[in-house]
This record gives structure tokens, sequence and C-alpha cells, in this order.
């Protein structure tokens, strides 16, 4: 079959059907969210942290991210792709942004960027979407911007909620066909959600939006510290740490390889 589209998310919205977005950095996990039925892969910047092992995503770079996009488009076959853009990639001018949307695009095969904040950044949003690059927005807590919120704390209370409204309703006037909410007050990302004709992704959000969101090693139990907003649905760091265990343990004591893992 076919990617999913742009329009399948819009029909999801107007069905009022919830969907699931993980984040992926290469091809072997790409392949199983897909077959999972992932609709929407997020190659986040958030790679800085959970494979470049960076403490925040202000260091990586469109070099680090462009390599981790293609490898998950050639690993899936029915999801769609988005592309983190990276910080200072896109803020620096119109005309930065949109060749850096152009080269992800062109260089990895994804299907659309996503960027964050609202009407600072409506200029690069509407000239990506001017041309032919879909955009995803991201409002609320948007890591980036940790050095001016002081750390990563909820975002959108109070007055800063109207602000936020302001920024969706510019993103979605712009032509953005998504939005992920970040880290805000469950009420604030309900209101949104019903003031919008396009989806809004939450992570952080509540259950009030269209869609969710998970950093895939939060979601599988991989990273060691997580957010309170975070769920996990397995646990990999146990799982894992048991196998190169159990290796190191065949290895030392004789048992692998066996004469099955040998040729003859
Ligand atoms: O980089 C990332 O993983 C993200 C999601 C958490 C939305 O931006
Ligand atoms: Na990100």
């Amino acid at each position: 079959g076919r990617r999913v589209t742009v329009r399948d998310i819009a029909a999801a919205k107007e069905r009022h059907e919830k969907w699931p977005m993980l984040t992926a950095y290469d091809a072997l996990t790409a392949r199983v969210f897909d077959e999972a039925g992932i609709p929407v892969l997020l190659v986040g910047d958030s790679a800085a942290m959970v494979v470049y092992g960076y403490d925040s995503t202000i260091p990586v770079t469109v070099e680090d991210l462009i390599p981790l996009t293609a490898a998950v488009v050639r690993g899936s076959k029915r999801a769609m792709v988005v592309a983190d853009l990276p910080f200072g990639s896109y803020q620096t001018g119109v005309a930065e942004g949109l060749a850096t949307a152009t080269r992800f695009l062109k260089e990895t095969g994804a299907h659309a960027v996503k960027l964050e904040g609202g009407r600072r950044v409506l200029p690069q949003a509407e000239a990506m979407v001017a041309a032919g690059i879909p955009v995803m927005g991201h409002l609320g807590l948007t890591p980036q911007s940790v050095n001016v919120f002081g750390g990563y704390r909820v975002q959108g209370r109070g007055q800063a909620g109207d602000e936020l409204m302001a920024d969706a309703k510019a993103l979605e006037a712009a032509g953005a066909f998504a939005v992920v909410l970040e880290c805000v007050p469950e009420d604030l990302a309900a209101r949104v959600t019903a003031s919008l004709s396009i989806p809004t992704i939450g992570i952080g959000a509540g259950d009030g939006t269209d869609a969710q969101v998970l950093v895939w090693q939060d979601m599988a139990g991989l990273t060691p510290h997580t957010a309170k907003f975070v769920k996990k649905y397995a646990d990999l760091q146990t799982i894992l740490g048991d196998a190169a265990r159990s290796y190191a343990d065949e290895v030392v004591g004789g048992a692998f390889p066996a004469p099955e893992h040998s040729y003859h």
C-alpha cells in the first residue's frame, strides 16, 4: 500500500479518530513501528539526547539529522515521515529555513518538516508551505528555547495560554497541517484542539488532543529518567541489560557459541 498523507491526517480529525505518533531514528525501529501501524514517524531533534548523548536539543545539526531521517524513510513503508528541523537551521531567516526544509525533503525522502514556535517563525512556515512542503508546528514547551524558559517546565499557564492559542491559529492560517502541543495544561490543549481545524498532537498535554506523541525510548523504558507525562509500555532497559549479561556470561563460560552457531 501507499504511505499515509496529510489528507489522511486531515480526514482523521473530521472523523474524530485519535492516532499515535512515535519518534524513530533508525531503519530497524522505523520498521517495527511501521509494521505496528504507527501512521506518522517523527525523526525528532530529540536525537540530540537519545542518539547523540547531548543534554539538550540545542547542539544537534542538520548534518547529524539527515542520515537518521533517510534511514527512517528507508526502514518504513506506510508511515508518513516528519523531519524535525534543528535549532539554528530556520530561526535565522526565511531563506535559510526554506533551504533547510528543502534539503530534508530532497536528501532524505521525508514527507514533511516540523519547526518550533508560532508567530515568530510564521514567515518561514508560510514560505515552506508555498514551496510545497507540509509543515507541522510545535508550541508550548519547545525544547530549543530551554534557555529562555529556564528549564523544562509546563508552558501556557494563565495569560501565556492566550498567546499559545494565537500562535496555534496563526500556524493554521499559515497552512500548517498539524501542531504539536508539548507540556501544556490539558484544558488549554483541549481548547486549542476545539478551535483548530488541523489536528493537535499532544505530549504532556492531556487526553483532549487529536493525536499523541512520545519519544520511543521513553515509551519503551530505555530512557533512565523521564517526565511525568511519559507512560512506559515496556522495560527495555531491563530486557537489553539482561540480554547483554546473558551473552557476556555465556562467552566467558564457553556456552556461546554452541555447535549450531558454527560452520562445519
Ligand atoms: O524531538 C522530538 O522528539 C519532538 C517530539 C517530542 C514532539 O519534538
Ligand atoms: Na523536537
